[in-house]
């Protein structure tokens, strides 16, 4: 499946969208977000710019990027004035410093929504005041994908990256067998009756797209500048949890039981795999020794508490709404549209049964990385 062309976040903003379905991003990016705000302050720092860059990379279509981008200005704000009160001689500057704009790319992949976010862009500017805003903030689109060079070199700053790591450049080919069949059969991911060929498969294809992003955006950084990457991981070495896979699993189960209804066919389950990886600690750290451009200064591991009440829904049914406006373009292209609804009532159900048994828990991993 070409995944560059077909991926894509349910845009606009009606009940399925991503943008009302992305409160879970939102409220794990926000628990690590004292750490984000830090490293861009280092960062200004470090390289007192007249013009700050920075890039939100798989910023989507919903509001949580620039909810971030408002918090990352006043971060840099900050730490100008700071650098104006104190004077050059309390930092490694020599003159004092003059922060005139900073300048926002927000980049995905072209089939990303960007109108609904260039849409709320006047009420973001408005409740800033722009035309007053010291120093000055400009938000721009970078389309295309971060497996492919973005931007020139020398250019940023500071790189930002949440919940869009983990999906990998595309389905791994080591996945089909001669005859171009996925060898995955009755799974969508890394799951229990997965063989080795398919874990090898998948950590191959994380090892080489993540060590290109790390060289690309290397040459895209300053130097001195800094990336905080949030993605989903794993705990242990071990690729089956009651995590990140955990969910895969249960969404299996959900197709396996539309085919005991009739609602769709067999072979349609098993030639349907995702093109995601959830990494270990190991594996990060290994590739980001490998390729050797950047300085892992942080690297931590989290999970996100589960919301008491949650506005009246169940937990399965916060689940299921998230994970169809992530993945309604794949299965809709796949599956066809029609199957939805029954998909994603199936799968909210399964979640919370499994939920009243065992808490399921997904990690994310957040990194701050240094350009060497
Ligand atoms: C779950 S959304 C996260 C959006 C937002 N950062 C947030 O935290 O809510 C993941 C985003 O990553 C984007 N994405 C996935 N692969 C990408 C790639 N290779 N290049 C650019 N964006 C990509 C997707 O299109 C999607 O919009």
């Amino acid at each position: 499946m070409d995944v560059e062309n077909i991926f894509h976040m349910k845009g606009g903003h009606d009940e399925t969208s991503y943008s009302r379905n992305s409160s879970l991003q939102k409220k794990a990016s926000d628990m690590v977000k004292h750490i984000t705000l830090e490293a861009i302050q280092e960062v200004y720092m470090r390289t007192t710019p007249e013009i700050l860059a920075m890039a939100d990379l798989g910023c989507s279509s919903g509001l949580n990027s620039l909810s971030m981008i408002k918090d990352l200005y006043q971060a840099v704000e900050d730490a100008y004035r700071t650098t104006l009160i104190n004077g050059p001689k309390s930092s490694t500057m020599k003159t004092q410093a003059k922060l005139s704009s900073v300048s926002v790319y927000l980049n995905d992949l072209p089939t990303n929504d960007f109108n609904s976010i260039f849409r709320a862009l006047p009420e973001f500017f408005d409740e800033e005041k722009r035309g007053h805003l010291r120093p000055s903030l400009f938000v721009a689109a970078s389309p295309g994908s971060f497996y492919d060079p973005i931007f020139p070199p020398n250019f940023l700053h500071f790189i930002y990256s949440s919940y869009s790591l983990h999906w990998l450049s595309k389905i791994p080919a080591g996945i089909y067998d001669e005859n171009g069949k996925s060898m995955n059969k009755g799974c969508i991911y890394i799951c229990e009756r997965s063989p080795q060929t398919i874990i090898r498969a998948y950590a191959q294809q994380f090892r080489e797209d993540f060590s290109r992003f790390l060289r690309l955006r290397s040459q895209e950084l300053t130097p001195g500048g800094s990336m905080v990457l949030v993605f989903l991981g794993r705990e242990g070495l071990d690729h089956i949890d009651r995590g990140n896979s955990f969910l895969w699993e249960l969404l299996a189960r959900s197709f396996t039981i539309l085919i005991s209804k009739g609602e769709i066919e067999e072979e349609k389950l098993n030639s349907y795999d995702v093109h995601f990886y959830a990494p270990s600690q190991e594996e990060i750290e290994e590739e980001v020794g490998k390729e050797g451009s950047f300085k892992l200064v942080h690297l931590e591991k989290f999970q996100i508490e589960r919301e008491k009440g949650n506005n009246g829904i169940s937990y399965g049914v916060a689940v299921a709404s998230t994970v169809r406006a992530i993945q309604e373009s794949m299965i809709s292209h796949h599956f066809g549209q029609h199957i939805l609804n029954s998909l994603f009532d199936t799968y909210a159900h399964l979640v919370d049964e499994e939920m009243s048994k065992q808490e399921i828990r997904p990690i994310t991993c957040l990194l701050v990385l240094n350009k060497i």
